[in-house]
C-alpha cells in the first residue's frame, strides 16, 4: 500500500541560488551476501546549476553508482545529497520518482530505445507513462527530436538510424520532460569519433542554450575536454576535481572532421523507412 502521507506531495520548488546538486561526504555500500562493497567512500562536491561537468575514472571507481545517486535511482548508504537546495538523501521510494520525472534525464551508453518503435514513439515514452494526451505528446516529441537535429526522422524505427542518430533519439526523450540535469553515462561509448563530437555538440547546444546542468561519465579524455570541469573518481573517491583548461569546441570542430558516416549510414537505412 502507498504511504497516505505521501499523497499529493509535490516536489518542492528549488532553493534559489543553491547549487544543483551538493553531495557530501557520499557513501555507497553494496551487501552481497556476506560481502560488502564500498562503491563510494566520501564524495563530497557541488554542481552549480548550468555546469557541464565530466565524470572520469578507471573501471569500478564508482562512477555508475554515483550517477545513480545523483539520478534518484538509488539512496546513498550515508551522507547527503541535496538537489537544488532541497535534501533528496532519505525522500522515500516515490517521491525520488516523482524528483526523477520532474527534474532529471538520462542517456545511456546502449540507448535503451524500444526496437519496431518509431522515433517519435520512443521519444513520447514518458509522456505517456505520465498520462499526458497524444496530441500533446506528439507536438512535445516532435520539438524535441527537432532540437536534437532529428526533424524527418520521427516515423523511422532505431534499426533504421545510424548509432549517433539513436543516441539522438534517446537525448530527445531524456529531455521530453523539460529536466533541468542531464545525466549522461558513457553516451558516446559506442559511437565512432566525429559521431560523438556530434553528441557533444548537441550537450554544448543544451547547456548554454536550457542553461541544461550536464554531468557526463566518460573514460576518454577528448570527450571530457568538452565539459567546464573534469572530475576524477578513485576508489570511490574524488581523486582530481580541475577546471577544463581550453575547452574544446564541438561546434568549431565538426567542420574541421570531414564528410560524416551518418548520410552512409542513411543510405543503408533507406529502404524500409
Ligand atoms: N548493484 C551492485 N551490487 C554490488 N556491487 C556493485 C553494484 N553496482 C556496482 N557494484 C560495485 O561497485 C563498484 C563501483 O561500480 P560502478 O559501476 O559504480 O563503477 P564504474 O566507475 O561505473 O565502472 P565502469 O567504468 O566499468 O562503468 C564496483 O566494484 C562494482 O563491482
Ligand atoms: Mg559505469
Amino acid at each position: 500500500m502507498q504511504d497516505p502521507a505521501h499523497h499529493g506531495v509535490v516536489v518542492e520548488p528549488s532553493v534559489p541560488g543553491s547549487p544543483a546538486i551538493e553531495v557530501r561526504d557520499l557513501h555507497k555500500t553494496y551487501k552481497l551476501g556476506e560481502i560488502q562493497v564500498h562503491a563510494l567512500r566520501g564524495i563530497s562536491l557541488a554542481v552549480e546549476a548550468g555546469e557541464f561537468v565530466a565524470i572520469m575514472g578507471m573501471s569500478g571507481s564508482g562512477k555508475s553508482t554515483f550517477m545513480n545517486l545523483i539520478g534518484c535511482l538509488d539512496r546513498p548508504t550515508r551522507g547527503t545529497y541535496c538537489l537544488d537546495g532541497r535534501d533528496v538523501s532519505r525522500v522515500s521510494k516515490r517521491d525520488r520518482s516523482r524528483i526523477r520525472n520532474q527534474k532529471i534525464g538520462f542517456v545511456f551508453q546502449g540507448f535503451n530505445l524500444l526496437p519496431r518503435t518509431s522515433a517519435l514513439e520512443n521519444a513520447e515514452l514518458p509522456l505517456l507513462y505520465a498520462g499526458v494526451g497524444r496530441k500533446q505528446r506528439i507536438e512535445r516529441a516532435s520539438e524535441v527530436l527537432r532540437a536534437v537535429g532529428l526533424a524527418g526522422r520521427e516515423r523511422h524505427h532505431p534499426s533504421q538510424l545510424s548509432g549517433g542518430q539513436q543516441q539522438r533519439v534517446a537525448i530527445a526523450r531524456a529531455l521530453i520532460n523539460n529536466p533541468s540535469i542531464l545525466l549522461a553515462d558513457e553516451p558516446t561509448g559506442n559511437l565512432d569519433s566525429r559521431t560523438s563530437v556530434e553528441i557533444m555538440e548537441i550537450f554544448q547546444r543544451l547547456n548554454q542554450e536550457r542553461r541544461l546542468t550536464i554531468l557526463l561519465v566518460t573514460h576518454e579524455e577528448d570527450i571530457a575536454r568538452y565539459a567546464h570541469r573534469m572530475v576524477t573518481f578513485r576508489d570511490g573517491r574524488v581523486q582530481r576535481d580541475t577546471p577544463v583548461a581550453d575547452r574544446s569546441l564541438a561546434a568549431r570542430i565538426l567542420p574541421t572532421l570531414g564528410a560524416a558516416d551518418v548520410e552512409a549510414a542513411e543510405e543503408e537505412n533507406h529502404e524500409g523507412a
